[in-house]
């Protein structure tokens, strides 16, 4: 069935669209914009979207991205573009229905949406403009020149379409920095010679030009990671103010538990010389969990724990080679095991004469709802069995609106504190 003329009419009036044909075409359709007019608190509303938005977190995050990116408000209104697949489409639906105000102004407004490839390759080519415009803000122009040049490829169908299209699913917004890691990794495994001229990370010169061409043809055989698996040190920086919370709070020596840990560098941080850790910090035990952990001491693990970073940046590079050279003499198990199942072993009875620390940091948008649901209540459970001599205390760095939160929870007690703020990568600490 061809909905394409009505439905690219540019506005349509509150109503032109009955219930049942919105339905109808939602499952008919995989993916759609919504341009949606609500009348809302405008940072209430996306935020009850985001957080109503349903099991796959990653699209969650995109959702939220880009109601926030293109939020316009008019005093309690605001106006949002949602870029939706159908799924993220029934979890605003969830959300509206929640709030029976908006769902009626969600409804009733003028919306309309547009179908499909066109709009497709249009969100590919975004998710890689707004990557470039995170490398551009974090410091990396070689990758803020080369998302600009893909999210070209993409529009005009180029290898980039193909590559980030199967993607898009399960990793829209985060496709475009899977595609570059990829890449990377190939470059810092040896097998793109050519292209590693142009790589700082593997002793080239940046010089985008000369790389695209080098770079597209590498495309086709890029094996994409099923997940971002950052390995950013710089992030102790941010929860350096948890820890050193808890020491305060408790006097006790640490136990530290990593959950999404990757390849458990931050299990060392206590070790890091680039933090002002006190001399009588005491760490009883470190261990961490992944679905996909790296062991950071064997030769091999060199390029899957650096093709995160990106390759212009080589002061993080550099840290992350020290950090690495820290690991092969200050052991930390990461066991592969999801974070929950791992939790639920080892929160399991409260640990005395320890303080016990939960932590993570840019691991919960990974996650599924469920997941994170199941993991604050197997936290806070534990939480309710801790003692003044058995404390728990939990610490995330998790993305906030445009920069990390940290926040620290600690039992006995249980009261949640936003204590810092910071960069993505763990800069610019803010101590609150
Ligand atoms: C963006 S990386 C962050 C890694 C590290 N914490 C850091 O700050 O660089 C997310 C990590 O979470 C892990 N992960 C995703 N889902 C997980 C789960 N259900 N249980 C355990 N780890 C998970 C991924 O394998 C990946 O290593």
């Amino acid at each position: 069935m061809k909905l394409r003329p009505r439905f690219d009419q540019p506005t349509l009036r509150p109503g032109q669209i009955a219930r049942d044909e919105f339905d109808r075409i939602k499952a008919e359709h995989t993916h759609m914009l919504v341009v949606v007019r609500v009348e809302m608190r405008c940072v209430v509303g996306c935020a009850g979207f985001h957080e109503h938005a349903d099991d796959d977190s990653v699209k969650a995050a995109d959702l939220r991205h880009g109601i926030v990116n293109s939020t316009r408000e008019f005093g309690n209104r605001c106006r949002a573009v949602a870029k939706c697949d159908r799924d993220a489409l029934q979890c605003l639906e969830t959300a509206a229905q929640g709030k029976r105000a908006t769902l009626s102004a969600w409804l009733a407004r003028d919306w309309r949406l547009l179908y499909p490839e066109n709009v497709n390759r249009e969100e590919i080519a975004q998710g890689c403009l707004d990557q470039a415009g995170w490398a551009a803000k974090l410091g990396s122009p070689m990758y803020e020149a080369l998302l600009r040049r893909m999210a070209e490829d993409v529009r005009a169908g180029g290898p980039c379409l193909a590559a980030l299209e199967p993607h898009m699913p399960r990793s829209r917004m985060l496709a475009p920095l899977l595609l570059l890691a990829a890449i990377h990794r190939m470059v810092l495994e040896g097998q793109l010679p050519g292209a590693a001229r142009f790589y700082p990370s593997a002793g080239g010169q940046a010089d985008e030009d000369a790389l695209w061409p080098q770079l597209l043809e590498a495309v086709p055989h890029a094996a994409l990671p099923a997940c971002v698996q950052t390995n950013e040190v710089e992030r102790s920086r941010a929860l350096l103010p948890g820890f050193l919370e808890v020491v305060r709070q408790t006097g006790l020596p640490l136990r530290l538990l990593e959950i999404g840990a990757s390849a458990g560098l931050n299990l060392r941080w206590d070790h890091f010389p680039f933090l002002d850790v006190p001399a009588t910090i005491r760490v009883a035990e470190r261990r961490g969990c992944d679905l996909n952990p790296i062991d950071p001491t064997l030769d091999e693990s060199r390029a899957a724990l650096l093709c995160f970073v990106w390759p212009d940046q080589t002061d993080r590079l550099q840290l992350l080679a020290e950090v690495i050279e820290i690991a092969r003499r200050v052991p930390a198990r990461v066991d592969r095991c999801d974070a929950v199942d791992w939790l639920r072993i080892h929160l399991a009875d409260p640990r005395p004469s320890v303080a016990t620390i939960v932590y993570h940091s840019v691991v919960l948008p990974y996650l599924t709802e469920e997941n994170r649901e199941n993991l604050r209540r197997v936290i806070e459970d534990a939480g309710s069995g801790a003692t003044a001599d058995a404390p728990l205390a939990w610490l995330s760095m998790e993305p906030g609106a445009d920069q990390a939160e940290v926040h620290l929870t600690m039992w006995p007690g249980g009261a949640r504190r936003l204590i810092a703020q910071a960069d993505f990568h763990g800069r610019d600490v803010k101590v609150l």
